[in-house]
């Protein structure tokens, strides 16, 4: 085998990790739990180079000038791998690469899992888990189906608490503005840990969220788990603001985005929203209201497009030659 291809899908955090413990080893301060969403996709074919001097990353067609964050992962794998052969890693997204919508955490995943295959490595789930998050520490996350659990209390084990076909909900995303975003989050998590008074809190709070996400997950309860993830969004961007200098990711059309959310459970309907390190909005609802739904956002103004998806599956290879 010369050559391995491998998708991934972006996740979206319900209950967020925003801080690391080890900026080193890139080890989430929290837990998180996630949705793994269908249609959007990172593809990476991986081949094996023996003429080049050293490993080359494209992104969407360009060469990247270094390795940047998948320096760590790669260095990883070929050392657990004892791999030492250059590769050609090609990477793309069917979606805004870095405007909030985890394109990171799926082209890292999607690179893992296209390099254990490539080079035979058999690396176990905790492995797998490992090589991601030195990537980003949202990337561990992609590498499973449905809602997904990133335990830090548990030597950061990651695993699906429910499966896609086992809840069926739906995601949409709603394009507020996809330039790519001003502060990374890895520069901004820094800065809210060193500078917001709320940052603490917002530590200590984090086995409160987990505690009553997983209980709302177990319940497939959907009203129950949307109060308390919107609830951890709202904090989280609290944290972002109170930091100095003051983060804000969110716009006026964010706002609007979310006000019409609002408005429409007020009107009956068990939906909810979240809003990461970008300007795009993400709807969590019933799949069968998603129709309804998709139109009612589709139409404000601030909303340029929306990309609806269903929960889905973990990294996985899709050719092998
Ligand atoms: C707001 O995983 O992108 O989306 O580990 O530095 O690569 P790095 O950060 P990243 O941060 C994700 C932040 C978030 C919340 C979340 O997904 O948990």
């Amino acid at each position: 085998m010369s050559e391995v291809t491998a998708i991934a899908h972006p996740n979206f955090a319900l209950i967020k990790y925003w801080g690391k413990t080890d900026f080193v080893n890139n080890i989430p301060a929290m837990s998180s739990i996630s949705l793994t969403i269908d249609t959007l996709t990172s593809t990476t074919k991986i081949s094996q180079k023996p003429e080049m001097q050293e490993n080359i990353w494209e992104l969407n067609g360009e060469r990247q000038p270094d390795l940047g964050q998948l320096l760590p992962t790669l260095d990883y794998l070929s050392k657990v791998g004892k791999v030492n052969e250059p590769c050609l890693i090609q990477s793309d997204n069917n979606f805004p690469t870095a405007a909030g919508l985890a394109s990171s955490a799926s082209g890292v995943a999607s690179i893992v899992v296209a390099y254990n295959s490539l080079f035979d490595l058999g690396l176990t789930n905790q492995q797998m888990a490992k090589a991601a998050m030195l990537g980003s520490g949202s990337a561990p996350r992609s590498l499973f189906p449905g809602l997904v659990l990133l335990d830090i209390e548990n030597q950061c084990d990651c695993h699906t608490l429910v499966e896609p076909n086992q809840w069926p909900l739906s995601v949409i995303v709603c394009i507020t503005d996809d330039q790519r975003k001003t502060i990374s989050s890895r520069e901004g998590m820094e800065i809210s840990r060193k500078t917001s008074p709320l940052y603490n809190s917002w530590l200590k709070a984090n086995r409160h969220y987990i505690k009553q996400a997983k209980e709302a997950i177990n319940a497939k309860n959907l009203s129950e788990l949307g109060q308390i993830s919107e609830e951890n969004c709202k904090q989280m961007h609290e944290v972002m603001k109170t930091s100095n200098p003051s983060i804000n990711y969110m716009t006026n059309k964010t706002i609007d985005c979310i006000n019409e959310v609002i408005s429409i459970r007020k009107s009956g309907f068990d939906l909810f929203y979240t809003v990461d390190a970008g300007p795009q909005v993400k709807i969590i609802c019933k799949t069968e209201d998603n129709h309804f739904i998709q139109e009612r956002v589709s139409n404000l103004p601030s909303v340029s497009h929306t990309l609806v998806s269903n929960i889905g599956y973990g990294a996985r290879v899709t050719h092998e030659g």
